[in-house]
């Protein structure tokens, strides 16, 4: 993934501007289990409230157990099976809907579990392999197939392996491959001291490249 198709509004880090959701996966190529578990170990240094670490991951991988790993799959929604049969790795993230030091309701256990999904999604860039979220899938056939317990809500899959070839994926799914990365404006999401006062970047800002953000001001 080329940097080139994320046009950003000011500098970030490679690795932001880098990660993307791709739809295309080396099917032929596991993923080391030492780079699975480090990306694993990025997502449990995230922060959470409470400490209470929220987050539990299933993982499935196709080189080691294809019929798990066919199980999850068989609970993507049909659009996310087309392309997603092609990566190796599919992890389930679940959140606990409690905490656990006093076991009331847990309002931050699905933002705590983005967060952890982030930190291994970057965890995996850095590394060269390609993740994709996905929403897409039942979650009650998730929870019946792979039992899991109540008071854990299914809250995500994530594709992950390495980045395979566009031509792999037809017509709509290949041009959404190869097509520039679109955002809302810094102004729509950002604002400054008053509710719909947009942040705007300094004029400079613009001019700077990925690469100088890199080695600091
Ligand atoms: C919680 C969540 C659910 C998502 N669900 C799906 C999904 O079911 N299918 C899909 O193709 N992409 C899914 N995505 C990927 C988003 O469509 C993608 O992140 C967004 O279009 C931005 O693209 P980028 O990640 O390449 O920057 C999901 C992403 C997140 C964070």
């Amino acid at each position: 993934m080329s940097r080139e198709r994320s046009n950003v509004q000011a500098p970030v880090h490679e690795l932001i501007a880098t990660r993307w959701s791709s739809r295309a996966f080396d099917d032929k190529r596991p993923v080391e289990p030492e780079k699975m578990v480090s990306c694993l170990e990025a997502a449990r240094w995230t922060p959470s409230c409470y400490n209470d670490q929220p987050w539990r991951f299933l993982v499935t991988d196709r080189f080691h157990d294809r019929g798990s790993w066919g199980k999850l799959l068989a609970c993507l929604s049909p659009g996310n099976r087309t392309w997603a049969c092609r990566a190796p790795l599919l992890l389930l993230t679940c959140a606990a809907g409690s905490f656990t030091h006093n076991g009331r309701s847990n309002r931050w256990g699905a933002y705590d579990t983005g967060q952890a999904a982030m930190s291994l999604c970057l965890q995996a860039t850095a590394l060269g392999l390609a993740t994709h979220q996905m929403g897409g899938f039942d979650a009650e056939r998730v929870r019946e197939a792979f039992t899991i317990p109540a008071g854990f809500e299914p809250m995500s899959v994530i594709a992950l392996g390495y980045p395979g070839d566009a031509v792999v994926l037809d017509g709509e799914l290949r041009r959404r491959e190869q097509a520039p990365r679109r955002r809302k404006s810094l102004e729509e999401i950002a604002f400054l001291e008053v509710w719909g006062r947009g942040v705007t970047p300094p004029a400079w800002v613009g001019k700077r490249t990925v690469e100088k953000s890199l080695s600091g001001p």
